[in-house]
């Protein structure tokens, strides 16, 4: 395996950390080494490892079959639980992953639009679908002028009508990305926007911002999608029930399928009907062998069920105690350092200056190797997070998870200067 896994994300430097078993807020590696899981695999374990409630409902589900050549309750079942919560999502399809919702998000607001292009902002990822892996982390010399971002390939391969077909724009700058997309209204299919988004940052998109874009496309006929990927989590009807916009098209995946493969798209009626296979308009094929496999939709309303307004607030509550506990121990280092984030999530930036956008969020590769370094670190000190300091809470920590996170990362700090 090209460098000892199938997960660009979680490879690390010599080599992976292996995992063997989970349990609550634990992560046990393969050698036996029990740590506090702070990257809940990238936030889809919103209620920790081997939650007894979603167990019980998986091996149900399997129990009774893991997955027919036919739809069953269970998918109708997920799908009115998301509906419940969120106004705008009128109807619902499930998929595999992330990726695959972006992607068939995209191709439904192509389908209903007659459009092209999509837009999306600098710095943001949204998955390994070819249109939207256009400056996800483009270099300095690349970028092109703050205002007026270029478009930057994924690598090598990306093919040329992806650059010309994606428009970049600068996150929170309201006034140019309106510019930028009324210069390309006429062939603009939808615009992707995450209202929090982590390799971006972790800055909250401001509402200045939010509501130009959001204007923007009602006045063109533009499609919304709000990628919800990580954001659902912040609010019972999701980021666009924290942010208060509504979206045309949602996209959804980790916590919604309870830690088994899930993405969904949801969103207005008339452009979902691209999917319906009874519509003679425009057609979106969506197949897929695996799409709504009744494990994952068991597993995923159990994990629904399980995420009430209350457990968001304790979950909240809990992120905001590990970012004060990430600032005490950063103060005490003495170095420049900040914590980003809102909710349940945090991300620890080896820079000082303000951040608002992806060129100042953006650390100096030397900085950005001692992060990593320091997050390597934390392993050393019982804590398991992601390389580049993006962290979460789940419903199964409690207080004493987050001052042994500001103990450890001051630990790991201190040890990195000595
Ligand atoms: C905001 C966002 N969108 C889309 C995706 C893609 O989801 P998946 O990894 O399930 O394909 C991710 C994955 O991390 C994400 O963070």
């Amino acid at each position: 395996m090209p460098g000892g896994n199938t997960r660009s994300t979680v490879f690390r430097e010599p080599y992976p950390v292996y995992a063997a078993r989970g349990r609550g807020s634990r992560i046990i590696d393969a050698d036996g080494v029990e740590r506090i899981d702070f990257s809940n695999n990238y936030t889809a374990l919103v209620h920790g490892h081997a939650h007894p409630r979603i167990v019980a409902a998986a091996r149900r589900a399997i129990e009774g079959g893991s997955c027919f050549g036919a739809p069953t309750e269970s998918e109708i079942r997920l799908a009115e639980a998301l509906s419940e919560r969120v106004p705008s999502f009128e109807q619902v399809r499930f998929m595999n992953s992330g990726t695959e919702a972006v992607m068939m998000a995209v191709k439904a607001a192509r389908a209903f639009t007659g459009r092209r292009k999509i837009a999306k902002c600098e710095g943001a990822y949204h998955g390994g679908y070819d249109f939207v892996e256009v400056s996800v982390a483009p270099g300095e010399g690349q970028r092109g002028p703050a205002r007026e971002p270029a478009a930057v390939p994924s690598g090598p391969g990306t093919w040329p009508s992806v650059i010309t077909d994606t428009v970049i724009l600068p996150f929170n700058d309201a006034a140019a990305a309106t510019r930028i997309l009324s210069a390309h209204r006429r062939d603009l299919a939808a615009v992707v926007i995450d209202p929090l988004p982590n390799r971006l940052g972790l800055i909250p998109a401001s509402a200045e911002f939010l509501s130009a874009v959001a204007r923007f496309c009602k006045a063109n006929a533009v499609l919304l999608i709000s990628d919800e990927v990580i954001s659902f989590r912040l609010h019972p009807a999701g980021a666009q029930g924290k942010f208060r916009y509504a979206a045309d098209l949602t996209v959804l995946g980790k916590l919604i399928g309870g830690g088994f493969p899930v993405g969904a798209v949801a969103g207005r009626e008339d452009i979902m009907a691209v999917f319906d296979p009874r519509e003679t308009g425009p057609l979106v094929a969506h197949a897929g062998t695996l799409n709504a496999n009744p494990v994952t939709m068991a597993a995923g309303l159990a994990a629904l069920e399980l995420l009430t307004p209350a457990a968001i607030a304790s979950l909240d509550e809990l992120g905001g105690r590990c970012r004060e506990e990430i600032r005490r121990a950063i103060g005490a280092s003495g170095l420049p350092w900040q914590v980003s984030g809102m909710g349940s999530l945090f991300r620890i930036h080896p820079i000082p200056g303000p951040l608002r956008d992806y060129r100042s969020a953006r650390a100096t590769p030397d900085a950005a190797g001692v992060l990593t370094t320091i997050m390597t670190g934390l392993l050393n000190f019982g804590v398991f997070i992601d390389t580049g300091g993006f962290g979460c809470t789940s419903t199964v920590m409690d207080e004493g998870n987050a001052t042994h996170l500001g103990w450890a990362l001051a630990a790991a700090l201190s040890a990195d200067a000595s």
